[in-house]
């Protein structure tokens, strides 16, 4: 079987049009690089090249990308359900489909019979480590985590993962279409529950979730104290609110499974906030109203 290598990167698959799967895409197409999204759902593959299209428009109106370029990035950009057929034509995989193993074992099983032996299979996950997919696929060496941030359009790091049995060649490539996607790849040498921002950030929310309990400062002051002490762009609350509740609760759960570590376990307002329908700026409300 032929090594993975990035001269033969020209097309990648994005399974998942969600958030991140769609940003991906375009990251990989404004460098150059046509880009295939496959979702189950057409409904969300609209959504996906609506909004792409809304923030080429918007680039293009602030005056930091032209109109030409938009087009042919945007041109370089297809849409479709059927993953066989995806998979068929892709040289590198990006998983970034719903944080759920019997989904991603699905998608990983398909990828390993329809994708070109050459092609690296990435996933996005940051709770799942590859090695939970690496054996469906059928070609464990070249099976790794990728894991861009939100929004990856604009977010520089990308966490690459090896398992123990990912090959060199597929490391060397990852973190290369990551630098030609305009990123900053850091290289992760052993699964860990969380990677590094995950961990770092679960310890920031941590602690800001106790400061506000404990009536030591309000959520608002918190965030401020973030940005203007610690230079963050945002604070947790505020954070926490644009990633999504549930995705916070949802990463505290998976990796308390993991580590079984007390100072992992989900925290009660999160969860509180998450039951009452409140997820975040995608729901309007969160720890703030929008
Ligand atoms: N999609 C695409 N582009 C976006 C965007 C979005 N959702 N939101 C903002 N941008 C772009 C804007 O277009 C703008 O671009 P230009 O400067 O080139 O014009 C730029 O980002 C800055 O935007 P704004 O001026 O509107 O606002 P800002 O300066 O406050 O920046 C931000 C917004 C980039 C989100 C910034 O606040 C930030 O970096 N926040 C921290 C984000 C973060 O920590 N992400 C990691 C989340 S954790 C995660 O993803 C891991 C996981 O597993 C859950």
């Amino acid at each position: 079987m032929s090594e993975p290598t990035i001269d033969s990167v020209r097309h990648i698959l994005v399974v998942g049009a969600g958030a991140m799967g769609r940003q991906i895409a375009m990251s990989a197409a404004l460098v150059g690089y046509t880009a295939t999204v496959q979702d189950i759902s057409p409904d969300m593959l609209e959504a996906a090249s609506t909004e792409l299209a809304g923030w080429t428009a918007g680039r293009v109106a602030k005056g930091k990308l032209d109109a030409a370029a938009s087009r042919t990035s945007l041109g370089r950009l297809a849409f479709t359900t059927d993953l066989e057929t995806a998979a068929a034509a892709a040289d590198f995989v990006i998983e970034a489909a719903t944080e759920r193993l019997d989904v991603k074992t699905g998608i990983f099983d398909t990828l390993g019979r329809s994708a070109p032996a050459h092609a690296v299979l990435a996933t996005n996950s940051s709770t799942l480590g590859s090695s939970k997919v690496a054996a469906v696929s059928g070609r464990p060496d070249r099976v790794c985590n990728m894991h861009f941030f939100n929004p990856a359009l604009v977010m520089k790091c990308v966490e690459v993962v090896r398992h123990a049995g990912t090959s060199r060649a597929t490391i060397e490539t990852t973190l290369e279409l990551a630098r030609r996607l305009g990123k900053e790849p850091v290289l992760i040498n052993r699964e860990i529950p969380g990677f590094i921002a995950n961990r770092l950030m679960g310890a920031i929310q941590r602690e800001a979730l106790a400061l506000a309990e404990a009536g030591i400062a309000s959520i608002a002051d918190i965030d401020t104290t973030a940005r203007s002490a610690l230079g963050h762009p945002m604070g947790p609350f505020q954070l926490m609110d644009m990633v999504g509740l549930d995705v916070i609760d949802f990463i505290a759960q998976a990796t308390h499974a993991e580590t079984g570590d007390p100072a992992d376990a989900p925290h009660a307002t999160v969860a509180g906030l998450v039951a009452a329908g409140k997820m975040g700026r995608k729901t309007g409300a969160g720890f703030y109203a929008y």
